[in-house]
């Protein structure tokens, strides 16, 4: 199925007011431990959901803040994230973005990822390449660990996580530069893609956190994988490890242990 990205990412970006709105973001929800849903999010997916059944009435549609259970990954799919970074919304921390992936057959064709707060519109297409804001990005050419910045994901639903997390942020952060926590799944690839960072890992992930940043990095010359180096399913949640493709086997090496 042939999409029209220019006219899905103009629809995205009517969703900047939305993001800009304090008084909708102040009306919280909790979803579960440390997680929250705001008026913000429900908007956006309805804003989005909307335009999307407009242009295209046959693709099914998944969304963050609604139930799934129905959609079929055989066939063509919208995957969003309303707004990725609740809590960076919610804090008014500037650094949430919207995520929007389109699959067929569990094989991602676009990626969309919008900051509504710089303007940066970041978009990929499959064998077309990755861009931002019409300019064409490439990851970064950094060879070693020791000179990589490298951003970490705490899967922060899931404290269980969190002793094996910090024994793997010790062991990258002592081999690394430094490392960056921006609380965006989905900027946090985007930012691999176009060189920000060197690379990313999260050991938590649900589809609408990294399908579209993972073509990002794809497209823009980088790898993703989970820990062990093996491909992602875009249908399920799954571990994330996205780098730049010259360090990618020396953090698989940590990751993997
Ligand atoms: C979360 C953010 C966060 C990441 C979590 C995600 P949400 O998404 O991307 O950076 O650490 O794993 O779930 O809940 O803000 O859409
Ligand atoms: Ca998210
Ligand atoms: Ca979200």
């Amino acid at each position: 199925m042939k999409i029209d990205a220019a006219k899905v990412m103009e629809l995205v970006r009517t969703v900047k007011p939305l993001f800009l709105d304090h008084e909708q973001a102040a009306r919280i929800e909790v979803k579960g431990l440390a997680d929250f849903v705001t008026q913000v999010d429900f908007k956006v997916q309805e804003m989005i959901q909307d335009g999307l059944m407009q242009l295209y009435p046959d693709i099914q549609f998944m969304g963050e803040e609604k139930d799934n259970s129905d959609i079929d990954f055989t066939g063509p799919v919208w995957i969003l994230d309303p707004v990725d970074g609740t809590t960076n919304l919610i804090h008014d921390y500037r650094n949430s973005a919207l995520s929007l992936a389109f699959c067929d057959n569990r094989q991602l064709e676009l990626g969309i990822i919008y900051q509504p707060y710089t303007d940066e519109m970041f978009h990929a297409v499959r064998g077309g390449g990755a861009w931002l804001n019409g300019r064409p990005i490439h990851v970064s050419r950094v060879d070693t660990m020791e000179r990589s910045l490298i951003a970490i994901g705490t899967s922060p639903y899931d404290h269980g996580l969190a002793d094996r997390n910090f024994r793997d942020f010790k062991e990258v952060f002592l081999r690394c530069s430094d490392i960056r926590r921006n609380g965006s799944a989905a900027l946090e690839l985007a930012h691999v893609a176009c060189g920000r960072t060197d690379a990313y890992f999260e050991q938590v992930l649900r589809p609408w956190d990294f399908a579209a940043g993972m073509l990002l990095v794809q497209e823009a010359g980088g790898t993703v994988t989970d820990y062990d180096g093996e491909p992602l399913d875009v249908s399920t949640p799954c571990q994330v490890a996205a780098a730049n493709g010259l360090i990618g086997e020396e953090l698989l090496a940590i990751l993997g242990k």
